[in-house]
């Protein structure tokens, strides 16, 4: 085909899978401003504010917190292959589709991986990750805190503890959960913490904060080899072995976020104004204020849904307030009734992957679309499409359900 292709049109939907999510039209906004060059000192000052905000959504005091360029995975990429060495063993906690994610990753950065499993719809009792760390003296923990796949949190804080015991680096991947749920980085011994906009920052996908501390910035910067182009007189390489990517080498992304302001990529600016207003949105409504909102907004579409007659995936005690997972009742069509909540209502609920693929939905209520409101639409489309397609849920049951949670100021 050639010409010219038609306008892109796309239709008005409501964002409520695992991610991305609708974004904040304050984010839309601060996307259109206008391009600064890269060492304009208006726009270093715009990379320092961002870096001092996501100390703040990160509650760290790690001076190294910045952005990465690419999607959510583009952190965890720069995680590992810069602190994996060949060799280093590694040893990756799986509960869900995502920590098969992080082995895969530390599998290609020429880690020596070791896993464990723990069943889909569980976590891990954290005695059974530390007993594998004391056996197999990993370098480097890799975990999930929440897996999107399964909806569930993994409680990481004596995980940090052992790794301390055993002089082990320990990764966490906070993509569903930074900005969501309350996330203690030091207070749990996380070393290196990366992230994305596209869940409860409310923004799109493209930008991925990281956080790392001192523990991390050591083994990273042994391993420095800065481009021959840019090297300045004089600097030597570390002892370490050269991180083998250059578009996610740590070392010198340290080099371009500080003041030695040494070259690397051109940082995206467009995605820098949006990783700035996100953390901006939920600064200025306050972090422990967006994790109530998650969680009461949780609180009402789970009543909503276990009043349809629905059930619940997966241990709630370790649900995550900002995604929720719902068994597709026996004998229903899952992919005819998200299909109709699409195709009629405009609603975007998800389905999942693997052993859970068909067998679950997932509910997305995340930043900027974590509202009672959207919670009250969805379990009205929900209802519908589940009678259209032969499951009788009491009419009216869920979004009454949902509406006296909202009610109920003792329990919201
Ligand atoms: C927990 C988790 N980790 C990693 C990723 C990968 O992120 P991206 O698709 O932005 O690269 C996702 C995406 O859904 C996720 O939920």
């Amino acid at each position: 085909m050639s010409g010219v292709p038609r306008p892109l049109n796309p239709s008005p939907r409501l964002l409520m899978g695992p991610g991305p999510v609708d974004v904040d039209p304050r984010v839309l906004r601060a996307m259109s401003m206008p391009m600064l060059g890269q060492f304009d000192p208006e726009f270093t000052r715009f990379m320092g504010e961002t870096m001092a905000a996501y100390r703040q959504v990160f509650r760290t005091a790690n001076r190294w917190t910045f952005l990465i360029d690419g999607t959510a995975r583009a952190g965890i990429e720069a995680a590992l292959a810069s602190l994996i060495e060949p060799g280093d063993t590694v040893l990756v906690p799986i509960f869900g589709r995502f920590g098969h994610l992080l082995a895969e990753i530390a599998g290609r950065s020429g880690g020596r991986v070791e896993t464990i499993e723990a069943e889909w719809g569980t976590v891990f009792e954290p005695g059974r990750a530390i007993e594998a760390m004391r056996r197999l003296r990993p370098k480097l923990v890799a975990c999930v805190h929440g897996d999107t796949s399964t909806t569930l949190a993994q409680p990481l804080a004596e995980i940090g503890q052992a790794c301390r015991e055993i002089d082990a680096i320990l990764y966490a991947d906070a993509t569903a959960s930074l900005g969501g749920m309350d996330i203690r980085v030091d207070e749990w011994r996380v070393d290196v913490m990366t992230a994305g906009l596209q869940k409860c920052l409310s923004g799109p996908p493209g930008s991925a904060p990281i956080t790392f501390n001192d523990r991390a910035e050591t083994r990273i910067v042994r391993r420095k080899h800065i481009e021959a182009g840019i090297r300045p007189e004089g600097a030597q390489n570390g002892p370490g072995r050269r991180i083998q990517s250059n578009y996610f080498d740590l070392a010198m992304l340290m080099d371009y976020w500080s003041e030695a302001r040494l070259n690397h990529h051109t940082e995206a600016t467009s995605m820098l104004y949006a990783a700035h207003e996100c953390a901006r949105v939920v600064l200025e409504e306050g972090l422990d204020a967006v994790f109530a909102r998650h969680a009461r907004v949780s609180r009402g579409l789970t009543a909503g849904l276990r009043a349809m007659g629905l059930e619940l995936f997966g241990d709630q005690r370790h649900k995550m307030p900002n995604v929720t997972g719902v068994v597709i009742p026996k004998d229903v069509d899952g992919e005819g009734v998200r299909g109709m909540m699409l195709a009629d209502f405009g609603i975007e609920i998800g389905t999942s992957f693997g052993p859970l693929r068909g067998r679950i939905w997932r509910i997305g209520t995340m930043g900027y679309g974590a509202s009672p409101r959207n919670v009250l639409l969805c379990l009205g489309a929900l209802e519908a499409s589940l009678r259209a397609k032969g499951f009788r849920a009491p009419a009216g049951a869920g979004v009454d359900a949902a509406l006296a949670a909202f009610a109920n100021k003792a329990a919201a």
